[in-house]
């Protein structure tokens, strides 16, 4: 029996052995260690799809079901099943099928059969203890599916300070923050060599908590600012004797893409087909009509995406996106970015206030600050960061698997 740490992310998996390691568990995506957690079950075809295959095909297809962001389902009641090519599949079957083939991999990466698993989850799940509850007791179903025989969870900011402690050679107390893309953690944790060897590290956690802003929520207000004139915000359309604005529910829908579907329900296809003729913006009603009929929603928030990390390095970018009738070409400047997102930034800022409060430690008694999570990647949420602890206490390590590299640690440690 060997044992393994498994990152199960919003949008990104890993898988890590005790050494650290982080293993490529599929090797022809773009970073082989990352596993996109997504699915795709084609129309007409009888195979599921995982990972980067899944993106690969969906983007060629466009039909049958692509499943993203499970996770962030996890504490939801109102999720239980869904009906997938005549098959009902609950939650823990989705995500068990994922683990499933993160696992397979993960053996064939290790050359080992790996059966033992530490999984890491969020520091909070949701503020409801009850959903969130629900929410470890599906992954840890979902793991068992999944052909794991030995289950244990970790927190994951918990699994990122364990990564950045074996990097010290003395004792710290660290405020450790992973931004990733459906949740951001904080926990504060004494670390260091003196403190290493202990299998139960909960005594050494002097406070953690989270909340549910990450990269997803980033990208909608790209769309929110930038993209919905495109798609007929600030449009009206006549009906009878008056003028009404295009409605809000509409437009919300639009933020996530998975949403999207949403519009499809009949009353509204309805008043979009009358938009279609009875608007002052009709080449805006197109775009809408194309996006969701020709289900282009995921496509279009890859293209925010990647402006969203490409203002992470440049001053200035451009959203593109050409396909049907919704052609889009913003330029986005990171200033306006930065204005966008700064709600954003005011959450991310009183979580972390709140954390310190609620631990009664002063600023000046953290020793470093590690930033982990693909989102700590945007500059606004480092300088969060450089402003409040200075930027000589600020750490880094490879942002998207430390947390695995920790779970894989506790993991050998445990077993
Ligand atoms: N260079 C970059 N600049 C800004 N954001 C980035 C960059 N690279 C990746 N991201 C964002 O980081 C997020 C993914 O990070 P990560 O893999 O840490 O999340 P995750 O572990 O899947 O999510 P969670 O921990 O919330 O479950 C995405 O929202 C992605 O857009
Ligand atoms: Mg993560």
């Amino acid at each position: 029996m060997a044992a393994c740490g498994l990152d199960f992310g919003t949008s990104n998996s890993t898988v890590a052995l005790p050494s650290g390691e982080a293993l490529p568990i599929d090797p022809t995506a773009p970073s082989p260690r990352l596993f996109r957690s997504v699915l795709f079950f084609p129309e007409e075809v009888k195979t599921i799809l995982a990972g980067n295959a899944a993106i690969e095909e969906y983007l060629e297809r466009s039909d049958g079901r692509f499943i993203q962001s499970v996770k962030g389902w996890l504490p939801s009641a109102s999720f239980t099943a869904t009906q997938i090519r005549n098959k009902a599949y609950k939650l823990e079957d989705l995500v068990a099928l994922l683990l499933r083939r993160i696992r397979e991999q993960a053996e064939r990466a290790a050359g080992t059969t790996l059966d033992e698993v530490t999984l890491g989850r969020p520091a909070v799940f949701s503020p409801d203890p009850e959903a969130d509850a629900r929410a470890e007791t599906r992954l840890l179903r979902a793991a068992e599916l999944a052909g794991f025989r030995s289950v244990r969870f970790l927190i994951e900011p918990i699994a990122a300070a364990l990564a950045y402690e074996a990097t010290l050679t003395r004792d710290e107390l660290v405020l450790v923050a992973d931004f990733g893309a459906g949740t951001s953690d904080l926990t504060l944790m004494r670390l260091g060599p003196g403190r290493g060897g202990a299998r139960d590290r909960r005594a050494d956690v002097v406070a953690s908590g989270g909340v549910d802003i990450g990269g997803d929520r980033f990208d909608a207000e790209i769309m929110r600012h930038k993209l919905l004139r495109h798609f007929g915000a600030g449009s009206s359309y006549h009906t009878f004797d008056k003028r009404m604005p295009i409605p809000n529910h509409i437009l919300g829908k639009l933020l996530s893409w998975h949403e999207m579907s949403f519009i499809r329900e009949r009353a509204t296809q309805k008043l979009i087909d009358h938009m279609l003729h009875a608007s002052d913006n009709v080449p805006a009603i197109e775009a809408l009509f194309d996006l969701v009929e020709e289900n282009l929603g995921y496509r279009l928030f890859r293209a925010i995406e990647a402006a969203k990390i490409r203002l992470s390095t440049d001053d200035a970018t451009t959203v593109d996106f050409d396909e049907a009738r919704v052609q889009i070409h913003e330029p986005l400047t990171r200033r306006e970015f930065e204005t966008f997102a700064a709600p954003l930034l005011e959450g991310l800022e009183s979580c972390t206030s709140e954390l310190l409060t609620r631990a009664k430690v002063a600023p000046d008694a953290i020793d470093s600050v590690f930033l982990t999570g693909g989102s700590s990647q945007i500059p606004s949420v480092r300088r969060l960061f450089a402003d409040r602890f200075g930027e000589r206490r600020l750490r880094t390590a490879d942002a998207f698997t430390s947390v695995a590299e920790g779970l894989g640690r506790s993991a050998g440690a445990a077993s």
